[in-house]
């Protein structure tokens, strides 16, 4: 087994530079994510955060420089090398939780493990999850609810739905785009508690967009966009 300290950071961003035309986004950017660290990045409207959260998990493409995944270059890699790296490094948390309406919180919680071959067919019709599943949805204060379906939970509800299945196949790097951004202060505090310490728990780099000062303050580092 191969020491700590000889791994690769969860995300290693080297020289990244996109542009629209003449207008650059960013430019000449570089940083590292060792496993539990949490950067947020901060920037108004159109200063590219989601952008640069695009570029990190393969689903835009940049001018220069480079994006390493655990130690994977992206660039060297196909579409579909890119879809299977992804798979297994990356959880996601939209600001639109992009939960599938057909499936049930514990069918949608379980997709990533699915997706990556390990355990039951949470695809079957009425399954309502396995020890990992329900135990993911207990971190998160959603006990009793996996048979529910996602029209029938609120806003804050559909977020954590969001965060556990980001984090239940334990990704190297969570990448979320103002996950937060459409709850009330207090549900919006008290869920990014259960995304830090959850991803605490299972040693996930945190990259974090947020238009929040008072939860950027809660990352180990900040990244200033304009
Ligand atoms: N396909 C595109 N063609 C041209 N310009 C684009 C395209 N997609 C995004 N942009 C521009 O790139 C810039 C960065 O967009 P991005 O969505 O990354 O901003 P953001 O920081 O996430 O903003 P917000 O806080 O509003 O979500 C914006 O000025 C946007 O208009
Ligand atoms: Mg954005």
């Amino acid at each position: 087994m191969k020491a700590a300290a000889t791994l690769p950071p969860a995300l290693s961003v080297q020289g990244l530079g996109k542009a629209y035309g003449e207008r650059a986004v960013f430019h000449d950017l570089s940083f590292t994510l060792e496993s539990g660290e949490v950067m947020a990045i901060l920037g108004p409207s159109g200063s590219g955060k989601s952008t640069l959260l695009n570029c990190v998990a393969g689903l835009d493409s940049w001018d220069a420089g480079r994006v390493l995944l655990a130690g994977n270059d992206l660039g060297e890699l196909s579409d579909d090398g890119r879809a299977l790296l992804r798979r297994r490094t990356l959880g996601f948390v939209f600001q639109a939780f992009h939960i599938l309406p057909h499936l049930n919180v514990a069918q949608n919680v379980a997709l990533p493990l699915l997706l990556l071959g390990h355990g039951p067919d949470p695809a079957r019709p009425g399954w309502t999850g396995d020890s990992r599943v329900l135990a993911m949805l207990g971190a998160l204060g959603l006990d009793g609810l996996e048979a529910r379906m996602p029209s029938q939970l609120s806003g804050g509800q559909l977020q954590r739905v969001a965060i556990a299945r980001a984090l239940i196949h334990r990704p190297p790097l969570l990448l979320a785009d103002e996950p937060t951004g459409n709850l009330d202060t207090r549900t919006a505090t008290r869920t990014m508690d259960l995304l830090l310490e959850q991803a605490a728990r299972h040693g996930s780099a945190v990259l974090l967009v947020t238009h929040a000062e008072s939860l950027a303050e809660r990352a180990t580092r900040v990244l200033r966009m304009d």
